[in-house]
């Protein structure tokens, strides 16, 4: 259940296993540098894809990163156990990180030295539905049960780093706007070229067309799926089943026609007209 696997941290659910008291008040400490790079999402939105995206852009287009660290080591999660082992304040800059919290819980230093932030945003059907695949693989969440009860539990934030609408609209209503980049899945799906040029950009690194194309193939779906260095095939099977479900699962946009009912459909748009109706912000999926 909820009580034995989770932590109520500031207000939103977190696996236990995975945020550790310790691990949380290191965060809470960490000092930040102008120049690092944070990718930021809401789990299952393309946290892999831009921690594969984003170390390739800065090396140039050099793969030995990509190809000898693990995701998780290569773009550590901030607020994960192993963070404090990865003796991140010896880093060069420009250092690359990942969270997966909203804006209101990030720690003080963040708002003192305003880094740089990639926020990448997806579908919510289709976080729902990457969810409930993955929610199934692995045992430090709970497990998601039928379809419909997940839904609600979706809905209602009673998940792991709580209500999707309450980090989107954090992150979409943070200041310092010319700090954060936020994309979408959606458009990376669309355009990865484009998407690459944009994120090469707000780092401030230029990419020739050679370096881009080079750069979009290793990150396409099939060649992240073959990369032990992305794919978790590292992960013990009694942490992450991939039996059960892959973590590249299927890698597009719009699975969630093939998972949700006419009527859940139906009811998750009008949560979401509801619960959205004060963003201004133009998502490609609407
Ligand atoms: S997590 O657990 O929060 O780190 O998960 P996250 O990486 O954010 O999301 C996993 C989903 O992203 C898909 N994915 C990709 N899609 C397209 N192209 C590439 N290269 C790619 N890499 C990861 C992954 O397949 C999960 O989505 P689903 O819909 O389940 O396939």
């Amino acid at each position: 259940t909820e009580a034995e696997l989770y932590t109520l941290h500031k207000g939103v659910y977190m696996p236990s296993y995975l945020h550790t008291p310790k691990s949380l008040e290191y965060y809470e400490e960490f000092t930040f540098r102008p120049d690092d790079i944070i990718i930021v999402t809401y789990p299952k939105s393309g946290t892999t894809w831009m921690q594969e995206i984003v170390p390739l852009i800065m090396s140039g287009g050099d793969p030995a990163s990509v190809e000898t660290l693990p995701n998780w080591e290569r773009v550590p999660w901030l607020e994960e156990t192993h963070a404090c082992n990865f003796n991140l304040e010896q880093r060069p800059s420009p250092r690359m990180f990942t969270t997966h919290f909203q804006y209101n819980m990030m720690p003080p230093s963040f708002f003192e030295v305003k880094p740089k932030v990639i926020y990448v945003m997806r579908n919510p059907k289709d976080v729902f539905t990457s969810s409930f695949h993955y929610y199934g693989t692995a045992s430090f969440l709970v497990n998601p049960g039928p379809q419909i009860k997940f839904l609600h539990k979706f809905l209602d934030g009673k998940v792991m780093f709580g209500s999707w609408f309450d980090h989107v609209k954090s992150w979409l209503n943070a200041e310092d706007k010319e700090c954060i980049l936020h994309i979408s899945y959606e458009e990376m799906i669309m355009d990865l070229k484009d998407s690459l040029a944009r994120i090469a950009q707000f780092l401030q690194k230029s990419l020739d067309a050679e370096v881009t194309e080079k750069i979009a193939d290793r990150c396409l779906f099939k060649n992240m799926k073959q990369n032990k260095m992305s794919n978790y095939s590292a992960v013990p099977r009694e942490f992450m089943d991939q039996t059960k479900s892959e973590f590249l699962r299927k890698g597009i946009a719009g699975d969630w026609k093939n998972q949700l009912t006419v009527a859940e459909a139906e009811y998750f748009e009008s949560v979401y007209k509801n619960k959205m109706k004060d963003v201004k912000y133009k998502f490609v999926w609407d």
